[in-house]
């Protein structure tokens, strides 16, 4: 397809304390990152090394809350539960009231974002296409999630939502996910073979598996680099969640 998708979002914020119960003008930032990510419009965009820059692609899909529920009232697409758990883990219980989270939206209509405490370092966590209707999402930790409030350095520029987005648009890990070694595939051909995944804020060229002069691109959302080191999608991941939008999720947005 060609041209923009526009996609409907509702963020389920799920709390057990006051502090987790983030303000709507977190949750604002956060769609206002996932837009800019998605346009190629994003600040840091001339951070990208000279070499990768003709690489860098607009993934031409757009966020915005949804203004009205699955029964058709008005709505600020922000759904507030309170729960009794203390931290969610990526089992999926809080995208079921039943186990103290909240229940999905048709996600054929909305991309569902639930927003929690969770536990054992995880960030997030998504669905790829062709999963089950009732889970099908992203997961974000609410201190990871957006650019004001909780947010807190060094995932405080909403780039988590960014990379789990990209997996539930059917971007894989950067590196392959072959524990480090040199034979895993991401599926996109114009990112380079990469070992495993970078953390923190790594300086370029990072050179593995035999890809110099330029090396990685760690500094791709679809890497686990820091929020302020990652800023791109390739044209290639482009192509992929374009691909997906006219198949497993065609229909959604407009
Ligand atoms: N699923 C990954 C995790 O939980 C998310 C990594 C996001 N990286 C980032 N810089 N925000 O570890
Ligand atoms: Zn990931
Ligand atoms: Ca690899």
């Amino acid at each position: 397809r060609t041209g923009v998708t526009r996609i409907p979002v509702v963020v389920h914020v799920v709390f057990k304390t006051a502090a987790q119960n983030i303000a709507d003008s977190q949750v604002q930032s956060q769609i206002e990152v996932l837009t800019n990510d998605f346009r190629k419009r994003n600040a840091d965009l001339n951070r990208i090394p000279a070499a990768f820059q003709p690489l860098s692609g607009d993934a031409r899909v757009e966020f915005a809350l949804a203004t009205t529920d699955p029964a058709g009232n008005a709505s600020n697409g922000i759904t507030r539960t309170q729960t009794n758990v203390n931290a969610f883990s990526d089992d999926d219980a809080v995208k079921h009231a039943a186990s103290g989270g909240a229940d999905a939206w048709p996600p054929g209509q909305y991309l569902n974002m639930w927003v929690c405490q969770l536990g054992g370092g995880l960030l997030g966590y998504a669905q790829f296409p062709g999963g089950a209707a009732d889970t099908d999402g992203v997961v974000v930790l609410h201190s990871a999630f957006g650019t004001n409030g909780t947010a807190a350095a060094p995932f405080n520029l909403g780039r988590t939502a960014t990379h789990e987005v990209g997996h539930w648009l059917n971007l894989r890990h950067i590196w392959g996910d072959d524990g480090g070694g040199c034979n895993g595939d991401d599926f996109v051909t114009d990112t380079p073979n990469q070992a495993d995944a970078n953390t923190g804020k790594p300086a370029f060229p990072l050179i593995s598996c035999h890809n110099g002069p330029n090396g990685d691109m760690f500094m791709n959302y679809m890497d686990y680099t820091d929020d302020d080191s990652m800023f791109m999608f390739s044209a290639g991941q482009v192509e992929r969640m374009q691909a997906c939008l006219d198949g497993d999720r065609a229909g959604l947005g407009t």
